[in-house]
């Protein structure tokens, strides 16, 4: 029996594939690589020492992912395919709405008419919106997103929720990502953001290696501790083994779940950067700019319900996450300089 990771060659998908592989179980990757690259799978292969099989198709083309469920005895779906840039929402918001709840939705129908009843789905703790209420918990009321990617995952998980009530053979875990940032520690796997980063730690790193000349801090005038934005950053790795955890959880039970993925420990931008200043033995300069629309000041997770029922914490810490970037980064480089 395999586990078809959707978009498995991406950030997330490629790491939780590696930790799938190294705990015993068969993976097969669906991913259209309009985010990645097919070398994705040879460097799994290179950590984990087996390959997983590869169907580089859309997940939203039925007839495509028919002949992955067709060739491949699929026990289980962990869903990662969508498209994901909060800004770019904001621009295209039909694409991100026909992409990303199209297959969603062909995923599920594929999964109904091949037996496949065990469904993870990628979602993100931006479901939780402007909410005053910190640390996040799973109960945590959700009072609407601030971009139509965060709808998408917010609409998809209403989705499942919906499924799981209609068919009592459905099992489903909703698991909310707070920040993932790092690399594998191998430095052959780890985030490749097209064009300028939207997010903090890719954009250090390319800072860091001269790419990018400054980092803008968006904004020092928050009320947290030294003004500027606080989140709960998770190792990838960290991530990467919640979805393991998650995956032995829906072998014994029933209904849709879910569950925050995070540290419960808030860092600023300023904390951040200094870590990777200390911890890699460099200068970030940076400068500070006008607060980004749609940013909130702080937000961590309660992650007491994954450790509970999944038996699941997140153990790296900011600077392992720091360290790991950093050398994926100069992977990044040295493999473009050949
Ligand atoms: C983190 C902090 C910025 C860039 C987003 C998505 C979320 C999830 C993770 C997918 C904030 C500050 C950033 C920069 C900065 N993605 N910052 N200068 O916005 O918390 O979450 O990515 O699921 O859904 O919303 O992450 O890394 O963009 O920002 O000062 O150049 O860094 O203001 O305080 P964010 P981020």
């Amino acid at each position: 029996m395999a586990i078809l990771l959707t978009g498995g060659a991406g950030f997330i998908g490629s790491h939780t594939a590696v930790e799938l592989l190294c705990a015993g179980y068969e993976v097969v990757i669906a991913d259209d690589l309009s985010n990645s690259d097919a070398s994705v799978i040879d460097r799994i292969e290179t950590i984990t020492g087996r390959r997983p099989a590869f169907y580089r198709i859309n997940v939203a083309d039925r007839a495509a992912l028919e002949t992955v469920f067709s060739a491949e005895a699929i026990d289980a779906v962990i869903h990662f395919a969508g498209f994901k840039a909060v800004g770019e929402s904001v621009e295209k918001p039909l694409a991100y709405y026909r992409n990303n709840l199209d297959s969603a939705l062909t995923v599920l129908e594929a999964m109904q008419a091949h037996g496949c009843a065990r469904f993870i789905f990628s979602s993100s703790a931006t479901v939780y919106g402007l909410t005053e209420q910190i640390p996040y918990t799973e109960q945590t009321e959700r009072r609407g997103c601030t971009n139509p990617y965060g709808w998408t995952k917010y609409m998809i998980e209403q989705i499942l929720q919906d499924a799981a009530a209609a068919d009592g053979d459905l099992a489903v875990v909703l698991l909310r990502y707070f920040n993932p940032v790092g690399a594998h520690p191998s430095g052959l796997l780890g985030e490749k953001p097209s064009g300028v980063p939207n997010n903090l730690m890719p954009y250090v790193t390319q800072v860091a290696c001269g790419i990018r000349t400054h980092l803008s801090v968006f904004g020092n005038d928050y009320p947290t501790p030294d003004g500027t934005g606080v989140r709960d950053y998770i190792h990838v790795q960290d991530l990467a083994q919640g979805h393991v955890a998650a995956y032995r959880y829906i072998l014994e039970h029933k209904g849709c779940e879910a569950f925050n993925l995070g540290t419960g420990k808030g860092y600023s931008v300023l904390e951040l950067v200094h870590t990777f200043e200390r911890v890699n033995g460099m200068k970030i300069p940076y400068q500070i700019a006008p607060r980004r629309a749609g940013d909130i000041a702080m937000y961590y997770a309660a992650p007491d319900k994954a450790a509970a029922e999944l038996g699941w914490r997140a153990c790296k810490t900011l600077e392992d996450m720091c360290r790991d970037a950093w050398r994926w980064q100069c992977r990044l480089q040295a493999d473009e300089e050949t």
